[in-house]
């Protein structure tokens, strides 16, 4: 297992890049499993759960390819296989992605039951109540969710669930819904990024999806889809990452090839806190400030402030003039990185959903344990503002989210080394 030592206190400044949506692309890739043509994916990221979904998608007959400019190719060749199972999805949860396009394909998949995960118990009941109303019989054997369906049949289908609307809930519906018999409509569905982005992947494969963006989506289904050539869109998550690390320690540090107006939230709470930001069309330029002001945040669905970047965040308000609160309204225990952050110096005490801060001057480096994605990219920024140095213990989870993080990081400035554990 490697680590990353973080020599702390370096200033960040010139420009740092962006990589594809590591959660579009993982939807947009099992996608594939609907078109009957060569599909074409480009700007999808190098990381571990991406060569975990392409494993997977060969299992399951697919002939899938990266190229060394981030361009995958992938065509269906055998249909036999429409098995997913525990030892691929306990790896990587979103191998869900491949339940709804095998389904409405091939009328039958069988896909291990995710279970829970660090940042809390991620029931897929949604998905399969949307499975359902289209008309799929659904049964679970030996740990495994079995769908089987003659061609699906559009429905009203409301995805609210008890955390607001679920994203690849919705993703799972409109893949399913758009090889369906008639128009299927969702109500409350997720309206991130992500899911426009698999709506346009769709359309590109000849499919008929309208108002993914907003809560009320329509698909008009079709006998088949064909070939698809889709881009998919910069990561929000990383942007966001890169922002909270220039407003901790910038000087302008700018951030291309991104979309500012996915990060709407963000940009608002670190501009009220003082932080000088500039966004261009495709860039953010960002420096940090002395002392900025402490800012209450709680985690909504988008177009609101995203979990993925609340463990981010928290380490700007640990070192912020006052005390704040972060509320976790979309998975209410993801607070794994606060013992850590407080091993550092941190002044944070949680109360069930939500988490006060006290804004301390300094961290100072220890050695830190990853549980998740995103608690491991908030260590690496504590890491990079801390006095001394920091050691990020079991980086395998950075690794299957951020790509070459170290390398953009020190490009810009930081001093970061890979090492064994
Ligand atoms: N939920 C249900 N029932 C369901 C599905 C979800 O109750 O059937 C609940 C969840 O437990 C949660 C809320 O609904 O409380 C929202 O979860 P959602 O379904 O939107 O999460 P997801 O689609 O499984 C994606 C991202 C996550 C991100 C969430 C929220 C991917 C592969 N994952 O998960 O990303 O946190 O949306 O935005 O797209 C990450 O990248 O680190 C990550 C965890």
């Amino acid at each position: 297992m490697d680590k990353l030592i973080i020599h702390g206190g370096k200033k960040l400044s010139g420009e740092i890049p962006v990589s594809g949506a590591k959660n579009s692309a993982l939807p947009v890739l099992a996608s594939g499993l609907l078109a009957d043509g060569t599909s074409r994916f480009r700007n999808i990221p190098d990381l571990a759960d991406i060569r975990s979904m392409m494993g997977l998608l060969s299992e399951l007959g697919a002939n899938v390819k990266m190229g060394p400019d981030g361009t995958v190719e992938m065509k269906v060749v055998d249909e036999s296989n429409s098995y997913a199972s525990y030892d691929r999805v306990r790896k990587m949860r979103a191998s869900i992605c491949v339940l709804a396009p095998l389904l409405a394909k091939r009328r039958y998949a069988r896909v291990s039951m995710p279970g829970g995960c660090a940042i809390g118990t991620r029931p897929v009941d949604l998905h399969l109540q949307g499975l359902e109303a289209l008309g799929a019989r659904i049964s679970l054997d030996n740990g495994d969710i079995v769908v089987k369906a003659n061609r699906l049949k559009g429905n009203k289908i409301f995805m609210g669930g008890p955390f607001g609307s679920t994203v690849l809930g919705t993703i799972t519906v409109i893949c399913a819904a758009s090889l369906a018999e008639g128009m299927t409509l969702i109500e409350s569905a997720a309206c991130e990024p992500e899911v426009v982005d698999l709506a346009n992947c769709i359309n590109s494969m000849g499919g008929h999806v309208a108002g993914a963006g907003t809560p009320r989506i329509t698909v008009e289904g079709v006998e088949s889809l064909s070939t698809c050539e889709h881009t998919v869109i910069p990561d929000r998550i990383e942007t966001g990452t890169f922002v909270v690390a220039g407003a901790l320690a910038g000087d302008r540090l700018k951030i291309c090839g991104c979309r500012p107006e996915h990060l709407i939230a963000l940009l608002d709470k670190l501009d009220r806190a003082g932080v000088n930001i500039r966004t261009g069309e495709e860039t953010i330029e960002i420096s940090s400030k002395k002392h900025p002001a402490a800012v209450d945040v709680t985690t909504q669905p988008y177009p609101g402030f995203p979990t993925d970047l609340q463990a981010q965040l928290m380490v700007f308000l640990a070192v912020a003039a006052g005390n704040s609160t972060v509320t976790e309204k979309i998975f209410p225990d993801r607070f794994m990185h606060v013992p850590e952050l407080n091993r550092m110096g941190a002044k944070i005490r949680k109360e069930g959903q939500t988490s006060i801060i006290t804004g301390v001057k300094r961290l100072v480096g220890a050695p830190v344990m990853a549980s998740d994605l995103r608690a491991s990219a908030a260590l690496v920024l504590a890491g990079i503002v801390a006095e001394g140095i920091t050691e990020v213990l079991r980086v395998y989870h950075i690794d299957r989210g951020y790509e070459r993080i170290a390398e953009k990081l020190n490009a810009v400035g930081a001093e970061i080394e890979r090492a064994v554990e």
